[in-house]
């Protein structure tokens, strides 16, 4: 009789125990290439502090194989559950098989995988392609339908840059004098920026003619203003500058007059994510396959009041 009740109590209290232990979680991170990245991250962590998760994190230096290391890794510790923000869209069947059959929910934070849907629960992030959309119907508008264009891709094989160019053309292939005249990769670094856009700079007629640039993110954006000023050039003035992201930096770009528009990627989203992943945790299964995440855009006549809001 007594040997039962102390099975039961040892049972209740480990059972009382697990409900209450804290998750942990692992989160394969795509690297620090930007301040919103940096941000993001700095949100993840801040965020599974507060909900008391355990939280495994691993930066990948968009580096994907790393990335897929560290997801094995987590499956090897046996992790409650893993968000990853893919560097590149490809090449994830084999390691969510292996998550999924080691019984450890996914869930796809910020960009995109293009593995069957069945092997992760939902993608929480925005929608890249209307971004892109948003920065050519704003152009498109602030030039009467008329300009042409250089572009900042980010990282080949990323969803955003993938998304964002197939979003700024489907708007633009709608106006007969908006074209892009280059585009090349910045890897979403203020550096690369600036290395692509001294590059455009240093080519035949250099910006002649080129009424705008489309950055796939501020960073990028803000490496290209340097290279610009270094180059004599009048950034914000004869070419509208626009982007993607909304980081403090930019409007600090709108306010010296250097910028004109930026579609704003938040990047407080940690509580969006865990949401969703306690949610799941704890039995939910009612959640869209895509938890999209609102988009925002703004200029200088409201970068003052991002600013303030960013405490910068
Ligand atoms: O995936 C989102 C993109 O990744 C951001 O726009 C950019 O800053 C980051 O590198």
């Amino acid at each position: 009789m007594n040997k039962c009740r102390i099975v039961i109590a040892a049972l209740g209290g480990l059972l009382i125990a697990d409900a209450a232990r804290a998750e942990t979680i692992g989160f394969a991170q795509v690297g620090t290439e930007s301040d919103w990245r940096t941000a993001f991250s700095a949100d993840m962590k801040a965020e599974a502090a507060r909900r008391g998760i355990t939280l495994i994190f691993s930066d990948a230096d968009n580096n994907a194989a790393r990335q897929h290391e560290a997801v094995r890794s987590f499956i090897d510790a046996h992790v409650d559950a893993i968000v990853i923000a893919p560097v590149i869209v490809t090449g994830w069947k084999a390691t969510l098989q292996a998550a999924k059959e080691a019984g450890i929910p996914v869930f796809i934070a910020d960009r995109a995988v293009d593995a069957s849907p069945d092997l992760f629960v939902a993608r929480i992030a925005a929608d890249f392609n209307l971004e892109g959309r948003l920065a050519a119907a704003w152009l498109a508008q602030a030039t009467r339908g008329s300009c042409d264009v250089v572009e900042l891709r980010g990282t080949e094989g990323a969803e955003p840059t993938i998304q964002r160019h197939k979003g700024f053309l489907a708007v633009t292939s709608q106006f007969p004098n908006m074209r892009i005249l280059r585009s090349a990769s910045g890897g979403f670094t203020s550096d690369g920026g600036k290395r692509v856009m001294a590059d455009f700079i240093a080519a035949k007629d250099g910006l002649k003619g080129v009424c705008a640039v489309f950055s796939h993110n501020d960073n990028m954006l803000l490496g290209a203003i340097d290279a610009m000023h270094e180059a004599g050039l009048r950034p914000g003035h004869d070419q509208l500058m626009v982007s993607v992201d909304g980081v403090p930096n930019i409007f600090r770009a709108m306010l010296a007059g250097d910028a004109n528009m930026s579609v704003e990627l938040k990047s407080d989203i940690g509580k969006y994510i865990f949401d969703v992943v306690q949610g799941y945790l704890a039995g939910r299964r009612d959640f869209p396959k895509w938890v999209l995440i609102p988009s925002d855009l703004h200029t200088p006549a409201d970068a003052a009041a991002m600013q303030a809001r960013h405490g910068s």
